[in-house]
């Protein structure tokens, strides 16, 4: 075992490069508590830093490509500078067969772990220190989570709590399950001390629950516990704040959910809902287990429940098999369920995943014809859906910004509060919208103190 007595970092600067979703984005807050306690200091510029870590994202051909792209960047850098050390983590070293064999092309960069071993960082760079070899270890199980007491976070109004690690649905299309293991939960114990702790002492105002599929939370702990249930007990926790929670699988969305999420104040009336497709065909092979027709319930129930909440996807175009029909199935999906926002991805091949070996693959171009012909309706879609804002109220949270006071939506939209004396801000309000110009929403605040 390296210890910290032989610690030579002590001082010395790091650089975290951070890419993929909100659980990468909370891993590095993780890893700046690893470096920090290592006694190092972070600085912003990778070129600088001492130490530059790349934590990094496979979902799909683009998000490995930049990565690689800008590790290959520092090469000169390395070359002029021997002593700086890179570190290449994440998902993309996990991968099987990835697009690049990093140990072959990257032999300047000096460690390189993937998902299930980054908790170990600090014993590989007290490692590393003594060896000045190249460590080069890529395990199959988890060898323990990162620890959440020193994480750095980079927000100061939402903080991110992951409740379950891994995946266990298979999707034709992902690599997640292959690059993060199987579903484990942490325990509501723990999740109910860290939210408490982020509230209570450390003023947050959001906290972001985070999961591939939070509706599968609790199933494989010794005494289950079901999502809505430590959603429940998260709301007895005293302080002005509220939870919002991603990402959620139609497949386990139930209705004891969406009652939760009614009844409970504290849950941000927010909901982010992958579709990936409006064709039951391509949900069927993309292996979802659900069809359009359950999905559209679902949106249904929630929309009758909470007129107010704001509504987001993410949507798979050129999936294999995808013909002009399905994908115009999709496009009246977004017209009949119009949503606050679309994430929307060209399919993109990942090695080792059973889509990757569908024989009937959609044209390059032909995927990006459709993708931008999809943008360009939600973009009609959302310039029009503005309207419904008008005369409505919404719990906001009220804050400065650049002087002047605005409220935020559980939705993240902005509504400008003129005229508005401040005392304080960071607090919960109602805000009617009184008036619409150029799809800027304003409006007056229901001020209850
Ligand atoms: N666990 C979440 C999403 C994880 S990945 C869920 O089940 O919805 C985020 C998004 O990336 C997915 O919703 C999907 O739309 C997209 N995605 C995943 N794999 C992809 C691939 N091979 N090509 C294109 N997009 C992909
Ligand atoms: Fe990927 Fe599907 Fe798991 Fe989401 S649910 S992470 S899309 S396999
Ligand atoms: Fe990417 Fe890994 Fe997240 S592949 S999307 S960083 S789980």
């Amino acid at each position: 075992m390296y210890n910290k007595n032989m610690n030579s970092y002590q001082g010395k600067s790091y650089n975290v490069i951070t890419y993929g979703c909100q659980m990468n984005v909370h891993e590095s807050e993780k890893i700046r508590g690893i470096l920090s306690s290592l006694g190092m200091l972070e600085t912003d510029s990778a070129e600088n830093a001492d130490v530059v870590i790349f934590n990094t994202c496979c979902i799909r051909e683009g998000a490995e490509d930049r990565a690689y792209n800008n590790i290959m960047a520092l090469k000169p850098i390395k070359e002029k500078n021997p002593n700086k050390i890179i570190v290449l983590c994440g998902c993309m070293p996990q991968q099987k067969k990835g697009k690049y064999n990093l140990k072959e092309k990257l032999p300047f960069v000096d460690i390189i772990i993937g998902t299930h071993n980054v908790n170990q960082l600090a014993q590989y760079l007290l490692k590393f220190a003594v060896t000045k070899k190249q460590i080069y270890d890529i395990v199959d199980k988890p060898t323990g989570a990162l620890d959440v007491d020193n994480a750095i976070r980079d927000d100061n109004i939402n903080a991110y709590v992951n409740i379950i690690y891994g995946c266990n649905k298979f999707c034709t299309y992902c690599i997640v399950p292959y690059v993060r293991g199987r579903e484990q939960s942490r325990t509501p114990q723990e999740i109910y001390n860290e939210v408490k702790n982020l509230v209570q002492n450390e003023g947050y105002k959001f906290i972001t629950l985070l999961g591939q599929n939070v509706n599968s939370y609790g199933k494989d702990l010794k005494e289950p516990t079901t999502f809505a249930e430590l959603l429940t007990s998260l709301c007895e926790i005293e302080g002005d704040f509220k939870i919002k929670f991603m990402t959620s699988h139609p497949m386990d969305f139930g209705d004891d959910l969406i009652k939760v999420m009614k009844n409970e104040p504290k849950i941000a009336k927010a909901l982010h809902l992958p579709v990936q497709s409006g064709s039951s065909k391509i949900l069927a092979r993309m292996n979802r287990h659900y069809d359009l027709k359950h999905y559209m319930s679902i949106i249904k129930k929630v929309k009758h429940a909470m007129p107010n909440i704001s509504l987001s996807t993410d949507i798979i175009v050129g999936f294999p098999g995808e013909t002009e029909k399905d994908f115009n199935l999709t496009l009246k999906l977004l017209k009949k369920v119009k949503f606050d926002q679309v994430f929307a991805f060209m399919y993109s091949k990942r090695s080792g995943t059973p889509a990757a070996e569908f024989e009937d693959q959609i044209d390059e171009k032909e995927k990006n014809i459709r993708v931008n012909k999809l943008l360009r309706l939600q973009k009609i879609i959302q310039k029009d859906q503005t309207k419904k804002f008008f005369k409505r109220t919404y719990n906001c949270l009220i804050r400065q910004i650049n002087g002047v006071a605005v409220g935020i939506t559980d939705g993240g939209k902005e509504i400008y509060i003129p005229n508005y004396k401040f005392i304080n801000q960071n607090y919960f309000a109602d805000v009617k919208i009184e008036d619409i110009r150029n799809h800027k929403l304003s409006g007056v605040v229901n001020d209850k103190r």
